[in-house]
């Protein structure tokens, strides 16, 4: 049992503050999936812990930037994602994958300008199988910073075949009660309980890799029973745990499976003390070849996933919200409690203000 948590955990400007100073900073985050800006000039466009950064396919190279234009600070990309070159709406500056402008219009009125010193201020960029990371300021290389994580990050986001839903949803939670809920089973049995509940995942082993934590538990019998002839469709899948599969990568980002047979990514984006982006990606994974019976077989389950994922997190999504309305309301006299049961959910705080902590000592 851990306890002495107090509400304003979540809810006070000043730890989420905290936060957004402590990792956007020398911490690689994770972003997105890299078939979301797999051809030139594919974008996305992510807040980091307070700050707004665009990642864009350039020419084939993975760049990121801090999403400002250096001209007059309007946003370069303005949209969430899509696809265009890296040019300012406002003025027309365009910018190289160095992030140095390329195209300033009317240049000459610019007297003498050195575009050098005008350039887009960029990120680290790199990837694990297909999951791609940023950080502003690189302390460790990306492998370090996942250690034994690596390898389950790596087969887990590998897998990833062909993207077959992505959801967004605003919740109105501070982003750790998010990223918390996923991070125990406790709860199975209340909220989900015609949904996940009937997966039977239950007991199971909790890992733990410096920051990150991942959960590995087997179906229950029925259920696997249920997906014995998915199993065999799916025979020659590349990753194919026993059972359920739960990663977390440190501090925001979620990867889970079923036996492999589909994986889904999710990414909990702060966007202010009470406010996160949700963003799930769903994926099928590569079975090798399959008869047409089976093709459809596994398009079927495919859109059964989708429907169960999406089920799933609006469950979350209600109880998420109603949580940080609680915290908002419990002041500082209330402390919350938590069971062996939510392990990584005491780990997750640790870390997280682990990671404040030390951001306090090296500034102090
Ligand atoms: S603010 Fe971007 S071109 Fe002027
Ligand atoms: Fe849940």
């Amino acid at each position: 049992m851990t306890d002495g948590l107090p509400a304003a955990y979540y809810t006070s400007d000043e730890q989420y503050f905290g936060e957004c100073t402590a990792f956007d900073g020398p911490m690689w985050v994770a972003v997105c999936m890299a078939d979301e800006v797999a051809s030139h000039n594919d974008f996305v466009v992510r807040d980091v812990f307070g700050r707004q950064v665009v990642i864009q396919n350039m020419n084939g190279q993975i760049k990121a930037f801090l999403n400002v234009c250096p001209h007059r600070f309007n946003r370069v990309q303005t949209d969430p994602s899509g696809n265009r070159p890296l040019v300012c709406g406002y003025h027309g500056w365009e910018f190289g994958c160095d992030g140095v402008p390329c195209r300033i219009p009317k240049r000459p009125s610019f007297d003498g300008i050195d575009p050098s010193k005008y350039a887009m201020a960029t990120y680290e960029v790199d990837v694990c199988g297909k999951l791609v990371f940023v950080c502003r300021i690189k302390a460790v290389e990306l492998r370090e910073w996942l250690g034994e994580a690596w390898p389950q990050v790596e087969a887990m986001t590998s897998a990833c075949e062909r993207r077959i839903d992505t959801n967004t949803m605003r919740l109105a939670c501070n982003w750790k009660i998010a990223v918390e809920n996923t991070l125990e089973s406790y709860h199975v049995g209340h909220i989900h309980q015609d949904t996940f509940h009937r997966l039977g995942v239950v007991g199971g082993e909790m890992d733990f890799q410096g920051p990150h934590s991942s959960w590995k538990a087997p179906l229950s019998e029925k259920a696997a029973e249920r997906m014995l002839h998915m199993n065999a469709v799916l025979d020659g899948r590349p990753y194919k745990p026993a059972g359920y599969e739960h990663q977390l990568v440190f501090p925001s980002c979620t990867i889970a499976s079923a036996a492999g047979m589909s994986v889904s990514v999710q990414f909990f984006v702060p966007s202010g003390v009470s406010e996160t982006s949700f963003i799930s990606l769903v994926y099928a994974v590569d079975a090798g070849e399959l008869s047409e019976a089976q093709s459809q077989q596994h398009e079927l389950f495919n859109r059964s996933v989708v429907h169960f994922n999406r089920r799933v997190f609006v469950e979350d999504a209600g109880v998420c919200e109603s949580t940080h309305a609680g915290a908002g309301d419990a002041g500082g006299g209330m402390y919350s409690v938590l069971s062996d049961d939510e392990g990584r959910v005491a780990h997750h705080i640790r870390c997280v203000l682990g990671a404040c902590e030390s951001l306090h000592s090296r500034s102090s």
